[in-house]
């Protein structure tokens, strides 16, 4: 076998064994195969897909790159519950739900992501919160796993680490947007972590990367369908991510949004798709007979202060700056900021939620390059969204930023993102479907 007749095979359409998926996958995590023969793959597979088959070995291969966790030997008697996004513009859910869930007594030992593309990344939005580390050791992780209950860290190394190299590989080449390679990058990293149970959050929408509703029950599809395969439980939920969800978009403004959440006071979206992807986690691990139950447990670990605790706890015990949480003004701040008015009376009927992520990134709060460091105060912070009837010159948003210039380019960008119109619009649901059993079709 070698690679470049494995890049032609897929780039003419071809169907791929699993062991020359495995040798492929093997060469790029041992480095036998160079990044640009690794990109040219990716490339043929973004243009020519892979059937079910493929995606799944392809999946097996990269969870068996490294190591595979177990963390019942940490936890025994445990159900180890996880949940995955696959990526949407002001997604902070996992920052409030890993508290919740924790504090309704299930133990959330989570690896998170950086920004990918347009989309942010839970690690960069955390890293904000002065001091807070996601690199962890393997015993420091699994001792705050056993003490408090919750830890969210970066992928270690030797975690899948095929998706490592080809998820660094792909933010920079233009290859994000491909259903096998999402499927196979989020459920590695799920199967070699060791989860028991999953929740799958799959967005929908412009500020995603599926953007039509069939695409993204396909990719919920064949997510549940490898976990099930691997002997895991799956539920994936399919949402909206059309408009940004909840109202901050930028690192410190998604954390101080979900810390206003887990007092209950988050924007609606926000706090009813956090609160359902909390109950979808406690129902798959049976710590809830139905949902209606598992709510009511969420609800209550809010309106309690158990929630708020546990991510003081979590930050306190990865280093950070407890106190942030108590206080989130104390968190990073932009010097500037401008507001956006609406240059017309009328109704709010779309927010380009590409738009704002692209815009949040211009501004230094995502990275163009692999070494960019991020500005953890820059972002946008909706004041409108779809449904909201504005008054000319009333705030649409405002711009957070490091100077006046890329405040007014952010500015610029951000009025071409809204759509207003003298019509009545509805606020879109945020919850667009939910899929636990597995399909099948080409991807
Ligand atoms: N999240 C991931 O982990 N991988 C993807 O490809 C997209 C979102």
């Amino acid at each position: 076998m070698n690679p470049v007749d494995i890049i032609t095979q897929k780039r003419d359409g071809g169907v791929l064994s699993r062991q020359e998926i495995e040798f492929f996958v093997r060469g790029v995590t041992d480095g036998t195969i160079p990044d640009y023969q690794a990109a040219a793959w990716l490339m043929a597979v973004y243009f020519c897909g892979m059937s079910d088959q493929e995606t799944t070995d392809l999946t097996l291969a990269m969870a068996a790159s490294g190591e595979q966790l177990s963390l019942h030997d940490t936890l025994p008697g445990a159900v180890i519950v996880d949940k995955h996004s696959s990526g949407g513009v002001g997604d902070k859910t996992t920052l409030a739900v890993g508290p919740i869930v924790a504090a309704c007594g299930l133990p959330v030992g989570k690896m998170s992501g950086r920004g990918l593309s347009f989309s942010g990344g839970t690690i960069d939005k955390l890293e904000s919160i002065s001091g807070w580390t996601a690199e962890l050791t393997d015993a420091h992780f699994r001792r705050q796993l056993g003490e408090i209950g919750l830890v969210i860290a970066a992928q270690t190394a030797n975690l899948a680490p095929a998706d490592k190299i080809l998820y660094a590989l792909r933010d920079v080449t233009g290859t994000v947007p491909s259903l096998p390679l999402i499927a196979a990058s989020i459920m590695s990293k799920k199967l070699a972590a060791g989860a028991d149970a999953i929740v799958l959050d799959v967005k929908c929408g412009r500020g995603s990367f599926m953007e039509t509703l069939a695409a993204a029950q396909a990719l919920a599809r064949r997510m549940v369908a490898i976990g099930q395969l691997a002997g895991r439980r799956v539920t994936a939920l399919i949402t909206q991510m059309e408009q940004p969800l909840g109202l901050a978009v930028g690192n410190a403004l998604e954390v101080q949004e979900a810390i206003a959440t887990l007092h209950g006071q988050g924007p609606a979206d926000f706090q009813e798709l956090v609160e359902q992807v909390a109950g979808e986690m406690l129902l798959i691990a049976g710590a809830a007979p139905d949902l209606a139950s598992a709510l009511r447990q969420v609800r209550a670990s809010i309106a309690d202060g158990r929630a708020l605790a546990k991510l003081r706890a979590l930050v306190a015990a990865q280093g950070g700056d407890a106190t942030q949480v108590d206080h989130p003004e104390r968190l990073p701040t932009a010097p500037v900021r401008r507001v956006l008015p609406a240059p017309a009376d009328g109704f709010v009927h779309a927010i380009d939620a590409r738009t704002v992520g692209l815009v949040t990134v211009g501004l230094g709060g995502g990275r163009l390059r692999k070494e960019d460091r991020i500005d953890p105060a820059v972002g946008v912070l909706l004041a409108a969204k779809i449904g909201v009837r504005v008054k000319a010159g009333e705030a649409l948003c405002t711009v957070h930023a490091a100077n006046e210039a890329a405040a007014a380019q952010a500015a610029e960008r951000l009025l071409a993102a809204y759509v207003i119109a003298d019509a009545p619009a509805l606020a879109p649901a945020i919850v667009l479907d939910r899929i636990t059993e597995p399909g099948h079709g080409p991807l």
